[in-house]
């Protein structure tokens, strides 16, 4: 607690702490006002309760009768409330009043959303994720909670190279593990020391996250962009990158797997040039008709950053990804987390090493594979039944696919009457680098609507379709 003046103290007793500046000689005013500004303004919520009077008196250094007047004041304006028992406490009137006054803005929200982009939050298994923080706490040394290891908590590293070897095909050993938040922070990260190191060139798919190519520039790096066809990137195309980064097992958006004489070429492309193949493997547990493509990664570990996220098999909001990296690049990796955040939350970090060691990481993303998979047969049925002139590809894996359409005119119709009734669409458009020879089409992201909006967001959808024939 500060006590000279001027007079702007910090009152800790009971279970709040606030600043409270109490400037001028009138301290009775002087807190009734910093009071009533803290409760307008929000900073004390209702039904907050606060210190007695004789704790803040003694906290502040002014008579404990002072502080009972000014109460007092308070409750009779109605900004606190005083109860036999409950002490006094935060009024809720005052906050109502003030809310009513200023409307938040609402973010209209569209009924259904088919973008690409996020699974269904709804299905993200809370109790177990919260037994599994209990019980990742609960044996936590104190020291985890701590300036812990930028590389990444080594119970967490150790999890996950058990599971990246067994389910991904990953060649790594823990202390090639950079744990990160997301895939956006590894690419940033690599993207920042590939620059450091004077590379100038990154090479990107034509179709892919617009953010992508966002971080590669804002870390100085300029992209280049490989062409897609049937068989994924045409890496002949690559020339003259310093790295590139590619999705091999499932491109994004278009579906596609990097065929596997592109898989041999393109590590032998990075053998030949010295150049990094940067391997987004974002949704690589989620392939519904065939056995799981394996990483590029295992065909030259000492050329491939791994990149993997726990975005869509649990939830984007948990900001958790990992790199699996040539041994040259760990350091200068680390060195880089180290400016940007020091350490990913090591409690979160702990509670995915215990989530995967005890068996439910995978059995979350068989789960979730199946009600995935059950979601595209339906859409798949619904779109074949209602629209059958409407080409579908990309089926075989993910959380999306794509719908052909005639022409770029019919996408952008296509999206805006849809937005009219009420469902959010993502054309193909939006996700293009540069000139391609693909066909226009709509990116339907078939994990994002909880399930119990799935029906109507497909039934919507047919109908913008049926409608646009
Ligand atoms: C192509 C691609 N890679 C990776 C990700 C995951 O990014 P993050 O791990 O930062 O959530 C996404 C998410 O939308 C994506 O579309």
């Amino acid at each position: 607690v500060v006590r000279s003046n001027p007079v702007a103290e910090t009152w800790a007793s009971a279970s709040v702490d606030l600043h409270l500046d109490l400037a001028g000689s009138r301290k009775r005013e002087a807190l009734e006002r910093a009071l009533r500004d803290a409760v307008r303004t929000g900073r004390l919520g209702p039904g907050l309760q606060l210190p007695s009077s004789r704790a803040l008196a003694s906290d502040l250094g002014i008579a404990r009768n002072t502080v009972a007047d000014a109460y007092g004041q308070l409750i009779a304006e109605g900004w606190l409330t005083a109860r036999q028992g409950a002490g006094t406490r935060v009024a809720d009137r005052s906050s109502a009043v003030e809310a009513a006054a200023t409307p938040a803005p609402q973010a209209s929200r569209p009924q259904y959303d088919l973008r690409a982009g996020s699974p269904d939050t709804a299905i993200f298994p809370r109790s177990a994720w919260l037994a599994a923080t209990r019980r990742a706490l609960t044996a936590a040394p104190a020291e985890a909670l701590g300036y812990t290891d930028p590389q990444g908590r080594p119970e967490l590293r150790q999890a996950l190279a058990g599971y990246l070897a067994r389910a991904r095909g990953v060649q790594l050993t823990p202390d090639r593990i950079v744990i990160c938040s997301g895939f956006t922070q590894g690419l940033g990260l690599i993207c920042q020391v590939l620059r450091r190191r004077g590379a100038k060139t990154l090479a990107m798919e034509v179709y892919g996250q617009p953010r992508h190519g966002d971080i590669a520039a804002a870390a100085g790096l300029s992209t280049t962009t490989v062409p897609v066809d049937g068989h994924g990137a045409m890496i002949d195309k690559l020339a003259d990158a310093d790295a590139v980064l590619l999705t091999p097992a499932h491109q994004f958006p278009l579906g596609v797997v990097l065929g596997p004489q592109r898989r041999s070429r393109v590590a032998a492309w990075a053998d030949a040039t010295n150049g990094l193949v940067i391997e987004d493997d974002y949704d690589g547990e989620f392939r519904y008709d065939r056995q799981p493509v394996g990483a590029v990664q295992s065909l030259a570990p000492e050329r491939v950053a791994y990149a993997g996220t726990v975005s869509k098999a649990l939830a984007p909001g948990l900001r958790l990804g990992w790199l699996a990296l040539p041994a040259a690049l760990v350091g200068d990796v680390v060195a880089v987390k180290i400016l940007t955040d020091r350490i990913t939350s090591s409690l979160d970090q702990l509670t995915l090493a215990e989530f995967i060691n005890s068996g439910h990481y995978d059995r979350q993303v068989r789960r979730s594979r199946l009600a995935y998979r059950r979601r595209r047969d339906r859409l798949v049925d619904a779109l074949s039944r209602h629209t059958p002139w409407v080409r579908i590809i990309g089926i075989a894996a993910g959380l999306h696919l794509l719908l052909e359409l005639p022409d770029s005119q019919a996408e952008h119709d296509i999206i805006t009457r849809a937005a009219r009734h009420g469902l959010a669409l993502e054309g193909l458009g939006s996700y293009q680098r540069a000139l391609s020879t693909y066909p226009p089409a709509l990116v339907i992201g078939y994990g994002t609507p909880h399930e119990h909006a799935f029906t109507g967001a497909v039934e919507r959808l047919t109908a913008v379709l049926a409608r646009s024939a």
